[in-house]
């Protein structure tokens, strides 16, 4: 490996243009919107072009923040990533200079992290940082780097990077996960993909994105095949191939609109939409009374219960797939602020994922943070608009949700974290006939 460029042990993060939503709520959304591919198959299908030296080809990529932040991490490893047209990248990583991912892209993304397995299986080495610098704890690499070494790497953990070395080709072994994580199956499944010998992961991740990855894999030339539900296995190969892999529908972006035709008590067709992935947050919807229903690649929300009958209370769990999606439980709940009666939500998969909430209780809903794994929600409470701050990316399109429910004005601050995983968000609301607005802060003018 060429000498890695100088680490940035004093990361000042590079200014972010802040943005704000301005949204008048209260008004029923109508007409259809188009669903754009997932994020979280995309990013990993970027990462996984770097296995093979030949050009991938990735159609219906969402053009979003994070998919940009990878394309220019990749870059920055010598590799060529062009973008030949809207939701198109093309991936020849021939030449892979460095094997370095800093920080600066650690701390944008997490999934920088996806870079970790191709990187080591295919050039030996990889310095790559922890995503968060040194706050481990909170939303731990640890299974990652254990699969990584049951594969035969040599890593060590120095100064917020981890320093990983392959001597030789990595090995195929028997990966037991203590628990199920999604980027840790898949990390594992693009080192595997090289590696010398038969790999087994269990139990792996059942996510639609995990089975969208495998099928570009197996494009590329990777023997490796989901056994059973929860097993995956893997007979790595010398070399991979460049291929063309259509990326799956975000069955997220899905569920948020799902949740603002719901709440804005319209009727919209989502197209384009991947029904058969959203089972669990459907049959919620079907219980909180919401009209939802699925034809070919298309779903009808019908959200008039809202000001008839209205909406149910209903008590959630999040789950690994096919339970209901941790990303859809701040939408759901804000459904569920509407529904009338009293709502248990449990959060089981991340401990910072209710938080948001005290943002949408300054809108007006009744909402006891009981601990960082559940909430009770008591409704319907109407909304109002406020003024009001984005945390991260899904609680940050809830509170968009929250804001074309309520009346009044809102403001949103922090509108850039909505970018990084919702193409053209305020655009495809403005074709449902909401009132939204993105603005540069400090200056009333339009930037969207
Ligand atoms: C992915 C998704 C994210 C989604 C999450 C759960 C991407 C880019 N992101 O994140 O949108 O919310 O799945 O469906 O695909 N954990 C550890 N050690 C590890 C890895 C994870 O303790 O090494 C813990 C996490 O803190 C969490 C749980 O395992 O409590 C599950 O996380 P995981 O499935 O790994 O989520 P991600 O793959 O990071």
């Amino acid at each position: 490996m060429a000498d890695a460029r100088p680490f940035h042990w004093e990361y000042v993060p590079e200014p972010v243009q802040q943005e704000f939503f301005r949204i008048e709520g209260g008004k029923p959304l109508s007409g259809s919107v188009a669903i754009s591919g997932a994020k979280n198959a995309a990013l990993k299908m970027l990462a996984a072009a770097t296995l093979t030296g030949e050009r991938c080809r990735f159609t219906n990529v969402p053009e979003i923040e994070d998919v940009r932040v990878m394309a220019q991490t990749l870059t920055e490893l010598g590799v060529v990533v062009e973008r030949p047209e809207p939701n198109v990248y093309e991936v020849a990583a021939g030449d892979v200079e460095w094997q370095f991912v800093p920080l600066e892209a650690a701390a944008k993304m997490r999934a920088s992290f996806m870079l970790l397995g191709p990187l080591l299986a295919r050039c030996g080495r990889v310095i790559i940082s922890n995503p968060g610098g040194d706050r481990i704890g909170r939303r731990p690499v640890n299974l990652h780097v254990e699969a990584m070494r049951t594969l035969g790497a040599q890593i060590e953990y120095r100064n917020g990077y981890y320093f990983a070395t392959a001597p030789g080709r990595l090995r195929g072994a028997e990966i037991r996960f203590p628990f199920v994580s999604v980027m840790g199956t898949e990390n594992a499944m693009l080192a595997a993909t090289l590696a010398d010998g038969h790999t087994v992961l269990r139990p792996a991740a059942q996510e639609p994105e995990v089975d969208d990855l495998i099928a570009c894999l197996q494009k590329m030339g990777a023997e490796i095949e989901r056994t059973y539900p929860d097993t995956i296995e893997i007979e790595g190969k010398k070399r991979l191939r460049g291929a063309e892999h259509r990326v799956i529908p975000d069955r997220i972006e899905a569920g948020t609109f799902v949740v603002a035709g719901a709440v804005s008590g319209g009727k919209i067709t989502l197209t384009g939409a991947p029904c058969e992935h959203l089972g669990a947050f459907i049959e919620t919807m079907g219980r909180a009374g919401v009209g939802v229903s699925c034809g070919k690649d298309t779903i009808e929300v019908d959200g008039s219960a809202l000001e008839a009958e209205g909406f149910t209370a209903v008590d959630i769990e999040t789950a690994a797939y096919p339970g209901l999606a941790t990303d859809l439980q701040p939408p759901t709940s804000v459904l569920l602020t509407q529904a009338k009666g009293t709502s248990h939500v449990r959060e089981t998969i991340f401990e910072d994922r209710l938080e948001w909430m005290s943002e949408l209780r300054r809108m007006g809903a009744s909402i006891d943070i009981k601990d960082s794994h559940t909430a009770v929600i008591k409704g319907r409470q109407r909304l109002h608009g406020a003024d009001v701050e984005i945390g991260d990316l899904r609680a940050g399109a809830s509170l968009i949700l929250a804001a074309l429910a309520a009346t009044g004005t809102t403001t949103i601050h922090g509108a850039h974290h909505v970018h990084r995983g919702y193409e053209n968000i305020e655009g495809k609301f403005l074709d449902l006939g909401a009132r939204i607005e993105r603005l540069a802060e400090g200056n009333d003018a339009s930037s969207s």
